[in-house]
Order: structure tokens, then sequence, then C-alpha cells
């Protein structure tokens, strides 16, 4: 009898269906500033809660997050929550201008969103200007409570996320080089976790180390959070399993190096070696680099420790030291080779989604450009010419941020004179795009949004053009997943390249590289109403100009719409 009723207590927990709801999580991250000190310069930077990086925000699939941000420092500030779908709350989406106006010092303002159908790896920054060079942090989401990973459960999981360092002010820089129309400076150093490592100066005791057992499989959760630079990320002697990318599974690869692009994030499965190898092992990053501009060529490097046996003697620091062969810095071939391998799960579980058929074909281009030195007295610009200054655009638009938040302005019925909504959907003036450049590089400026139908199915192709050199450029689009349907050098051919697209198992993402002097193509539905940025993850080019916005409409059900703004909702 007892036993019986034991039986069914527990039959009853095993057929319990799990939550279809999750559980409200609150989070308050205090915006301050906090002195930090690497390669032996001390800085005063804007932290989350006086942490560099910021904190890990967890949740689970199906939480609601409300996220309390309070604005401490002088300068104006918002959090974007990268990746996240945002469904129907735009409002928590944080890229200042776009979806709020930026909270102001003193201020605060409650992020309230729910995770809906997304685990995996994600980050939060700040969103306005160079603020994400110090304010950014892992966010991570669990699946539902009882749904494993399909893959082996890890023994331990690590967010590794990779940073950029400044010696001096990133806001200083980027005003800089706004005024003189020239390239910013580059970083001094990338970090990992915030930790430059051993290779630089005055580095050594800043070392971001991996302690690890034997025999066991660990989950890396790695972000690039780098301000301007994709990177190659290796392990000596170690390969790593690819197994998510942008919070989605993806078909699992192995691999002695991942490229990742800033904006994306990448979970790796390490299985460490059967037993104590009586070694220790860099785990090294540096730039992928296809531009003409400078750039920050250094390396950063962590270290992978095993925990020693009982009986080990030899101290830790005099065990040998393996270095990784990363690829060479321009080396677009692995790029190449290494997106081809990803691949969605597309498995029953987690399906590949892929619009097979679409309503609208779009064409932009996105490129570096120039706009007229605009200083008086004669004075000289820093441009490509001593009369320009660098601009970037989105065929050949460089988008201007509105004074007011463009949502605000859709929502509210007032949007004249704040945006216009036709962006065109291919380039006004075409050229040979990934030929000789044009002799005009200028680039027009506007605020232009493309208007979306609820439910419009899309196909995007991204051209990378050859003004002022080709260049490999992650476009993030918000508010969205995409599949990446296609990629290709040299101009995309509307009559041959679709017919290799792939509909069955492309990656889905928030990011994707645009192939330096090539193009890409994306798809993905657009169910979800709002106003959504995208831009080149290089904060140097979105800060130029590479930007746009789309704004998808309600839909006629009531639950195809976007929800009404927060009271708190910062004003400009
Ligand atoms: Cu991670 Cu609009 O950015």
């Amino acid at each position: 009898m007892a036993s019986w009723l034991l039986f069914s207590v527990f039959s009853c927990v095993l057929l319990l269906p799990e939550p279809a709801f999750g559980i409200t999580r609150h989070y308050t991250l205090d915006i301050k500033m906090h002195n930090v000190t690497r390669l032996c310069h001390t800085k005063s930077l804007v932290s989350v809660n006086g942490k560099f990086p910021g904190p890990k925000i967890i949740a689970r699939e199906g939480d609601q997050l409300l996220i309390k941000v309070v604005n401490h420092v002088p300068n104006n500030i918002s959090l974007h929550w990268h990746g996240i779908r945002q469904l129907r709350s735009g409002w928590a989406d944080g890229p200042a201008y776009i979806t709020q106006c930026p909270i102001q010092t003193g201020q605060s303002y409650v992020y309230n969103y729910t995770i809906v159908g997304q685990r995996g790896t994600l980050w939060y920054h700040a969103h306005i200007s160079w603020l994400r060079a110090t304010v950014y942090g892992p966010l991570i989401i669990l699946p539902k409570h009882g749904v494993p990973y399909p893959f082996p459960k890890p023994h331990k999981e690590v967010p590794m996320v990779f940073g950029e360092w400044f010696n001096t002010d990133t806001e200083a820089i980027i005003r800089q080089a706004t005024l003189t129309g020239g390239g910013p400076n580059v970083s001094d150093a990338y970090t990992i976790n915030g930790l430059p490592g051993p290779l630089y100066n005055c580095s050594a005791k800043d070392t971001f180390r991996l302690r690890v057992k034997a025999g066991k499989t660990y989950l890396l959760r790695i972000i690039n959070a780098a301000l301007n630079d994709e990177l190659f990320f290796s392990i000596a002697n170690h390969t790593v399993t690819v197994v998510e990318a942008d919070a989605v599974y993806v078909k699992p690869f192995e691999t002695n190096t991942i490229l990742i692009a800033p904006g994306q994030t990448t979970n790796v499965l390490l299985k460490t070696k059967p037993s104590y190898p009586s070694a220790s092992f860099f785990m090294t990053a540096r730039p992928y680099a296809t531009g003409q501009g400078t750039f920050d060529n250094t390396t950063v490097a962590g270290i992978l420790e095993y925990e020693q046996p009982k009986h080990a003697k030899t101290n830790i620091k005099n065990l040998p030291l393996f270095t990784p062969v990363l690829p060479a810095l321009n080396d677009t071939n692995f790029a190449t080779k290494f997106s081809n391998k990803l691949r969605s799960l597309n498995s029953k579980k987690f399906p590949a989604n892929v619009p097979q058929e679409v309503d609208r074909k779009f064409f932009f281009t996105v490129g570096l450009g120039t706009n007229p030195c605009n200083h008086k007295n004669n004075q000289t610009c820093q441009g490509p010419t001593n009369t320009t200054m660098f601009a970037a655009s989105i065929s050949n638009i460089s988008f201007t941020l509105p004074t007011k938040a463009l949502l605000q302005s859709h929502y509210s019925g007032r949007s004249n004179g704040v945006y216009s909504p036709n962006f065109p959907w291919s380039p006004i003036v075409p050229f040979n795009y990934t030929g000789t450049p044009p002799n005009n590089t200028m680039v027009s400026t506007g605020t232009n949004l493309m208007v979306l139908r609820y439910n419009t199915s899309v196909e995007l192709v991204m051209q990378d053009t050859s003004i002022l050199g080709a260049e490999s450029h992650p476009l993030h689009l918000h508010g969205f997943n995409f599949f990446v349907v296609g990629q290709g050098f040299g101009n995309f051919d509307p009559n041959k390249d679709p017919k290799k697209f792939n509909l069955v198992d492309p990656i889905e993402r928030n990011t994707v590289g645009v192939p330096s002097g090539g193009w890409a193509a994306i798809r993905f539905l657009a169910d979800n109403p709002g106003v959504w940025f995208m831009h080149c993850h290089l904060e140097v080019h979105t800060s130029w100009g590479l930007r746009m916005a789309w704004l998808v409409l309600d839909g006629d059900k009531p639950d195809q719409k976007l929800i009404p703004p927060p009271a708190d909702l910062p004003k400009c």
C-alpha cells in the first residue's frame, strides 16, 4: 500500500507538464563610475554595480525580467539586451533614440520583458555613444526546468567575454574622431573577462585563469563584446565543439579555432584531457581584420590550468605552457570555411523555421564613404583626404540619430520631422559595388525607415562595397533572429546566387559577418511590431552612420500589437 502510494506520487511528479510560465526575476543595475587599473593605467570608467565587466544576469526561458537601471553617472545611458527578441516589448530594447530616450543622470528606468522561445548565451551592453566599451556583461538564459541541452550535460559552465581595453577615456576618443573626421584611436589591449593577460606590459597579474579537472566537459559561453574587432580564439592542444551561436543550437562540429564578430556569442564544449597533462595551455584571441584602417593587432591570453593530482610536486607556475597557433590577421579563407560550417541544429525539438517564400526582397549596400570637411576657417580634416571626413552608410544613406525616440514618435503618430518612412529597397544609384570605387564617395544623410506590414517575410541581401576598401561588417538586427541563407564574394547575382541558397538548415542568428568584398543574404519573418535598429556592430562604423531602422506595423489581432509604453519610459 505504502509503496503503491509512493509510486503514484512519483508518477504524478513525472507526468507533471513543464510549467508554461516562468518566474519574474528582479535585478537592479546601478550605473556608476568606478576606478579600474589595467596595463598600469588607472581610469575612472562607467560601470555596472562597480564591476568591470558587468555582473552576469541569469534567467530561464519563459521568465520575465524586471531590470531597474539607475543612472548615477554624468552621461546619458541606455542598456540593450543583445539578441533578446522583445516580442511586442520594443520599449525595453534599449538603443538610445530608437526605442527610448536615454536615461538621464539621476533617473532610472525598468526594462520589462519576457524571454519567449529563446535559451542560450546572450549579453547586454550600453547602447549610446561608445559606453558599451565598459558597460557590458553576460545574459544567460537556461532552458526551462527539466529540459536538457541537446548535448551532454557539461560539468561546469563558464562565461568568457572578450572586450577591448583603452588606456584613455573612450568617450573622448570618439568625440575627437567625430571632430577631426579621422579614424578613432585603437584599443591598447583585448581582454577576457576584463583581463588582458600576460602578453601585455604590466599585466601578468590580470590574467584570466580557467581551472579545470581532467576528463570533464566544460561549456564555454563565449561573447565578443569588443568595440571594433572580430576575433579568432583558440586553446593550445585542445579542440572544442561548437554547439550554439547567438543563443540558437547548431549542428555540433569540432574546431581548433573559432571566429567571433562583435555582437556574436558562441557556446563551445571543451573536453579536457583524460588525465593530468603536467602542462598548462594558453587560450588566445587576436583580430580578424580586413579593412584598411589601423587596428589593435595585439593578442589577449588566458591560461587553461589543470587541477593537479594530490601527489604532484611541481609548482603550477613551472609547468610547460603551450601556445596555440592562430590564423593570420587577414585570413579570409579561414573566415569563410568557419562560417560555412555553422548550420542550424534543425532537429524535431529545435526546427529551423526558414521562410520558404518571401513577400519582399531588399538589396542594401553596406560600407564606408565620406562627408565634406565641415570645419570653418580653412581648417583641414583628418578623413581619407584633408577635405573629407570618414562616414559609413547603408545604401549610401548615413543614418542620423533623431533627437526624439523613433518608437515613441511612431506610437504617438507624431513622426513628422523625426523620420521618413521611405528607406529605398535597393540603392538609388547602383554601381559596381566591389569593383573600382566611384569617383564620388560622398554619402547622403537622413533618418529613413523601412516600413513592413506585420508578418511580412523578408529577404535581405547585404552587399559590401569597396569604397575606401572592402571590409567585413558584422550586421546586427534588433528584434529578430534571421537565417543566413547565402553568402558569397563579389557582387550578388540575383539570377544565379538565389539558386544556391540553403533553405533547409541555414544558421539562425542575430549578427552576421557580411564577407569582405562580398554579400550575405538573410531571411526573417517580421512578426514583431516595433521599431528595430539594424547596424554594423563595429562601433566605429555605427558612429559613422552604418545603421538604419525597420518599422514593423501592428497586426490586426490584439496579440499582434505593440504593448503600450511603460509609465517610466524616459523622456528626451
Ligand atoms: Cu549589440 Cu544595437 O547592439
